[in-house]
C-alpha cells in the first residue's frame, strides 16, 4: 500500500502539493491527471524517491519491485532484443551471479562448494525465466511496432521516438510490483497504443499511469488521483467517471459555497448591527466567534484555461509547393540511398488542410521532414511557392530548447536571428506579454527551460512557432504533452488558420475536427487516402494484420510468446486472494448490520404494538419519539447494507 499523509512537495518556490493524503491499494490500476506543469511527474519522483517530501509522511513497501521508463536516450549499440532483455533486472542479476560462479568453478574445479553453487545458480537462472526472456522480449518489441528484420539492430540505428519505445519495453519487461508510466503513449501511434492497452489490462501489479488520453486512461485504469491546486484528490474510477462526478462536485461546491455566503452576509448584519448595542454585545461576539470557526467552503475557481490564434498570414502563395517525380530517403555512408518513397507527384495549395495518415514507420515524417528542409529528395523536385514561409512543429523540437535559458531568453534571440523578416514587436517588453497570451506567467518567463514540465516546454515551442507567421504549418504529432484544454486551444488555432495546414498526430479528435482531406503514406508510395477516419481505422487493423502474419511465419517463436501474454494462473489467483481479503471486512460489516437492523426491527414491532393499545398521553409522546429515532436509524443502516452489498458485489463479480 501506497500513502501519502499530509504531504508538502516543492519545487524551488512553488507548492506543488500542500497537504496532500491519499491511499493507493495493491493491485489498483491508477490514472494521474491534471494541467500541465500541475506537479503530475514530481510526484512520481516523490514514487521512485529521487525526491523527498517537503512535509508529512509518504511510504510505500520497501519489498516491492519498482519499473519505470527511463527518461534518457539509449546510446548503446547492443542489438534492440539484448536491450530489452536487459530490463530484466532480476536475469541480469543471475546471469552476473552465474558467470561469477563458473569463474570460480573453473579456477577449482574439485571444490564441492562451488559446484552446489554452480547447480543452484543454474536453476535459479531458469525459474527467473532464462529459456525464453528472447521470445518475451521480442514480443514485446514486436507490439510496440517494430518490424521483424529490426530485432536484432543496434539500439542507436532507431530514431529517437523509436529508441524510447525500446525504454517503454525495457520496463515492462523488468518484473515488478509498482509500475510507473508517465506518458506512455506519446511516443506511440494507433496501432501500437492498442497493443499497449491490451498489455496493460493483464499486468498484475499495482500501476500508476500519467496520460492526457482519455480513450486510453480509460481503458486502463480504474481510480483516478486529480491534482490541482496543490491538492490531490482520488476518484473510484476510470476518467470518465471521474469527470461525471467532478462535475457533480463542482457543481455542489458551487451551491455549498453560495449557502455558505448567504450565511456569512447574514452572520456578518447581525454582527453590525448589534455590536454597538451592549445589551446584545454578547450575542454579536458569539456570532464572530462562529464566523471565525465557520470552515469556509472554497469558492469554484474557474481553470484557468487560454487560448490562442495564429496571426493571419501576410501572404499566401499558390501553389504552395509542387512535388515532381520524387523519392524521398535517406543517404548512408558507403551504402546506396535508402528509398522509403517513390514516384512522389503532389502539389500543395493554399488553404487545404491535409490529414497524413499512415502505419508505423512507412515514411509519414520521411515526406513531413523533406517538406520542411530537414532533409533533401533523393531524386526529382520540391518546388516552393514564392514566400513560403513554413511552421514546423515536431516532437524533436523540444530537444531543440536550450536547457539553460529561459522562455523569455528563447524568443529573444529568435526574434534576433529572425530580424526584419518578422513585422512584430520585438522589444523585451512586448515579448513577455506575447508569452503571458500563451500563459507564461511573469515568474515562468525567466524559468530555466531544462526545468520546465513536458507540456510548458511543448507550449513554449507552439508560442515560438505560432509567432513567425508561417503560411503552411507542418505538424508531426503536435498535441504530445499538451493537456486536454491546450488541446482544444489548439484545435480552434487550427480551425482558424487561415493558410495551409499539413497534420500527422495519433489524436483522432484533432485529426476529425481540422482536415478535411487525407493523404495516405504506405507501401513506398503517397496516394489520396479515400475516406473517413473510421474507414482508416479499418484500413489500419486489416494492415497490421497482414503484419502481423509475415511476423508469425518469421518467428513463430516470438508470436507464440505474444499470444500467451495473457495472464498467469498465478496472476489470476494473486487477483482473487486480493479481492477476498477487500471483500472480508465487507462482510463483516453487512453482518453487524444485519444484527443491528433485526434488532432494531424487534423494538420496532413491539412499539407499534404498544402504541396500538390506549396509553398515558405522556408515554405516547415518548413512545412516538422513540419510535421516530428508530425509523430513522433503519434508514440508514438500510442505506449503508446496499451500498456495501453493491461493493461486495462488484468486489465478486
Ligand atoms: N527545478 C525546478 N525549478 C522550478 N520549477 C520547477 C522545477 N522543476 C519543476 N518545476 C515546475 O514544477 C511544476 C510541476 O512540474 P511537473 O513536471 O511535475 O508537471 P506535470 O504535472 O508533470 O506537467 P506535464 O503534464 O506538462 O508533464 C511545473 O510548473 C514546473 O515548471
Ligand atoms: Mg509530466
Amino acid at each position: 500500500m501506497i500513502t501519502l499523509k499530509n504531504v508538502i512537495l516543492r519545487r524551488s518556490a512553488k507548492v506543488l502539493l500542500d497537504g496532500a493524503s491519499v491511499t493507493i491499494n495493491p493491485g489498483e490500476k491508477v490514472g494521474l491527471v491534471g494541467r500541465n506543469g500541475a506537479g503530475k511527474s514530481t510526484l512520481f519522483a516523490l514514487f521512485n524517491g529521487t525526491l523527498h517530501e517537503d512535509g508529512g509522511d509518504f511510504s510505500s513497501p520497501k519489498q516491492w519491485r519498482l519499473a519505470q521508463v527511463a527518461q534518457n536516450m539509449p546510446e548503446t549499440d547492443e542489438s534492440a532484443t539484448d536491450f530489452v532483455v536487459g530490463g530484466d533486472t532480476r536475469l541480469v542479476e543471475l546471469r552476473e551471479a552465474l558467470a561469477a560462479t563458473e569463474a570460480a568453478h573453473a579456477a577449482d574445479p574439485d571444490d564441492h562448494d562451488i559446484g552446489m553453487d554452480l547447480a543452484h545458480a543454474y536453476t535459479d537462472l531458469a525459474d527467473a525465466g532464462e529459456h525464453d526472456a528472447v521470445p518475451r522480449a521480442q514480443a514485446l518489441i514486436l507490439g510496440l511496432g517494430f518490424k521483424v528484420h529490426e530485432l536484432d539492430q543496434p539500439v542507436n540505428s532507431f530514431s529517437g521516438g523509436w529508441r524510447m519505445r525500446l525504454q517503454l519495453a525495457r520496463a515492462l519487461m523488468c518484473p515488478s510490483d509498482l509500475l510507473l508510466l508517465d506518458e506512455p503513449t506519446n511516443h506511440l501511434d494507433l496501432d501500437a497504443l492498442v497493443w499497449l492497452e491490451a498489455w496493460l489490462q493483464k499486468y498484475a501489479g499495482t500501476m500508476i499511469v500519467i496520460s492526457h488520453d482519455r480513450e486510453f486512461l480509460d481503458a486502463v485504469t480504474d481510480v483516478t488521483l486529480h491534482i490541482e491546486h496543490a491538492k490531490l484528490t482520488r476518484y473510484g474510477g476510470n476518467y470518465s467517471a471521474f469527470e461525471t462526478l467532478r462535475a457533480q462536485q463542482m457543481e455542489l461546491q458551487q451551491s455549498a459555497f453560495a449557502k455558505q455566503q448567504d450565511k456569512i452576509a447574514h452572520l456578518q448584519k447581525f454582527i453590525d448591527r448589534f455590536k454597538a448595542k451592549a445589551s446584545k454585545a454578547k450575542q454579536a461576539q458569539s456570532r464572530v466567534k462562529a464566523l471565525e470557526r465557520m470552515e469556509k467552503v472554497a469558492p469554484l475557481l474557474a481553470e484557468a484555461d487560454f487560448s490562442f490564434e495564429f496571426k493571419e498570414p501576410g501572404n499566401i502563395p499558390n501553389p504552395m509547393l509542387s512535388i515532381s517525380d520524387a523519392s524521398f530517403g535517406y543517404l548512408i555512408e558507403d551504402e546506396p540511398p535508402k528509398t522509403i518513397l517513390r514516384g512522389v507527384n503532389r502539389s500543395v495549395l493554399a488553404g487545404q488542410r491535409i490529414g497524413i495518415l499512415g502505419a508505423n514507420g512507412q515514411g509519414k515524417s520521411t515526406l513531413v521532414k523533406t517538406i520542411a528542409r530537414e532533409m533533401g529528395a533523393l531524386a526529382g523536385t520540391v518546388t516552393e511557392g514564392k514566400g513560403l514561409n513554413i511552421g514546423y512543429f515536431a516532437q524533436q523540437e523540444l530537444d531543440v530548447l536550450r536547457p539553460q535559458d529561459t522562455p523569455l531568453e528563447h524568443m529573444v534571440r529568435m526574434a534576433r536571428e529572425l530580424g526584419s523578416s518578422v513585422k512584430e514587436r520585438t522589444g523585451e517588453q512586448d515579448l513577455r506579454g506575447y508569452l503571458g497570451s500563451f500563459n507564461f506567467s511573469g515568474d515562468m518567463v525567466k524559468q530555466a527551460v531544462g526545468t520546465m514540465s513536458g507540456g510548458e516546454k511543448a507550449r513554449l515551442v507552439l508560442a515560438m512557432m505560432v509567432w513567425q507567421r508561417p503560411n503552411l504549418l507542418l505538424l508531426d504529432e503536435p498535441t504530445n504533452h499538451l493537456d486536454l484544454a491546450t488541446r482544444e486551444a489548439l484545435a480552434v488555432a487550427l480551425n482558424e488558420f487561415e493558410g495551409t495546414l499539413m497534420l500527422v498526430s495519433h489524436d483522432r479528435a484533432l485529426l476529425r475536427s481540422v482536415c478535411d482531406e487525407f493523404w495516405l503514406v504506405g507501401r513506398g508510395v503517397v496516394t489520396d487516402f479515400d475516406g473517413d477516419l473510421d474507414d482508416y481505422q479499418r484500413y489500419l487493423l486489416d494492415e497490421a494484420k497482414r503484419l502481423r502474419e509475415e511476423a508469425k511465419l518469421a518467428t513463430r517463436e516470438a508470436a507464440v510468446a505474444l499470444e500467451k501474454a495473457a495472464p498467469s494462473p498465478q496472476a489470476a489467483a494473486q487477483d482473487r486472494q486480493q479481492r477476498s481479503e477487500q471483500a472480508k471486512p465487507l462482510k463483516r460489516e453487512l453482518a453487524q448490520i444485519d444484527e443491528r437492523l433485526a434488532a432494531a426491527g424487534t423494538e420496532k414491532a413491539s412499539l407499534e404494538a404498544r402504541l396500538a393499545n390506549p396509553l398515558p398521553t405522556s408515554e405516547i409522546a415518548e413512545a412516538g419519539k422513540r419510535l421516530k429515532t428508530l425509523n430513522e436509524e433503519i434508514g440508514q443502516l438500510e442505506e449503508r447494507w446496499l451500498a456495501l452489498s453493491d461493493r461486495l458485489e462488484a468486489l465478486t463479480a
